[in-house]
């Protein structure tokens, strides 16, 4: 009896012994794994050659789908001010130059309202992530109301099962609901093909496969393309270029959008998004890299600072 007990007890230690080294050697070649992964900077692809698409010529009409009614994205300008959320504009004046502009691009939920000696008062085209909806959805009127014979459109950018009109998702309804009742506004999402085709540009100007690399497009890479699709002349205000993050000092700290004084600091924000490969990630500074290759092909000028 004492035998076969201890014959028992024997085999539940070697099985159990077995499982701990098995759960030992998962994690351990997990950690290994993991530490390539997640220590590694975000770069775009070695001795990648960027493939270059004509983003004059690339939209279909099926890009952009409006919320409500047939309309289409028709909108053209020969200068646009492109106003980025950075905290860089603070103190610029630049709000008359701004405003004089034939169109005005801002971005999710960035306020015009107490800043307009800095970033102007008027905004033609908004582009808003699905992350900022319930932040326009909360103030509607500063972000949807316009003047007499003024005219404003929003485009919505998002994955497509949160953002098409099949979806069910609460933040489809929510901008269906905002774009119902300011009739005056032209609203649109980003058509779920023209998602991929994002995703194709991106892997196309960096070599590297936007999901299979963790990234997240931004705001301000959407902003970007359309406002070269729809503009002749884009002059961008408050946008860092890409290396400014790596060459700066402590002491020049920066909120990461101008309206959210205590925010996080921009460049922290940019660092940590690019150094971090586990999870999702913006890559904030490679996406700068590729705006200064599209400016010397879309009439592009940056200022505060200028690059
Ligand atoms: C620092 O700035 C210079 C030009 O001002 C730039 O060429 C360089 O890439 C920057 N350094 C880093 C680490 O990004
Ligand atoms: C650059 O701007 C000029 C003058 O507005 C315009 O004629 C030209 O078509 C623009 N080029 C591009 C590539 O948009």
């Amino acid at each position: 009896m004492a035998l076969k007990e201890g014959a028992h007890i024997r085999r539940i230690a070697i099985v159990a012994a077995i499982f701990i080294l098995m759960t030992l050697f998962i994690l351990f070649s997990s950690s290994i794994g993991d530490s390539q992964v997640a220590y590694a900077p975000f770069r775009m692809a070695k001795n990648h050659t960027p493939k270059s698409t004509n983003l004059k010529t690339w939209a279909t009409k099926d890009d952009y789908v409006p919320v409500h009614g047939n309309q289409r994205l028709s909108q053209r300008c020969r200068h646009c001010a492109l106003v980025s959320s950075s905290s860089h504009v603070l103190g610029i004046k630049a709000g008359a130059e701004m405003d004089a502009s034939e169109c005005v691009i801002r971005m999710n939920d960035a306020p015009t309202a107490g800043y307009e000696a800095d970033v102007g008062e008027r905004t033609t085209l908004r582009v808003v992530a699905h992350s900022s909806v319930s932040k326009v959805a909360r103030r509607p009127n500063d972000f949807m109301a316009v003047g007499d014979g003024g005219h404003r459109t929003l485009v919505f950018w998002g994955p497509p099962n949160k953002m098409t009109k099949d979806s069910k998702a609460s933040v489809y309804r929510s901008v269906q609901r905002i774009c119902s009742t300011y009739k005056q506004v032209s609203c649109f999402t980003v058509a779920a093909e023209k998602m991929h085709r994002f995703d194709n540009l991106f892997q196309l100007e960096t070599g590297r496969d936007r999901q299979r690399s963790n990234s997240w497009l931004s705001t301000g890479w959407f902003t970007m393309v359309i406002a070269i699709e729809i503009c002749d002349n884009i002059k961008v205000y408050g946008m860092v270029p890409p290396g400014y993050c790596g060459n700066r000092t402590e002491s020049n700290k920066l909120p990461y959008h101008y309206y959210k004084p205590r925010g996080s600091d921009e460049c922290l924000t940019y660092m940590q998004n690019q150094n971090n490969q586990k999870g999702s990630h913006h890559r904030f500074i490679t996406e700068k890299q590729v705006f200064g290759r599209w400016a010397l092909l879309y009439n592009i000028t940056f200022a505060h600072p200028a690059w």
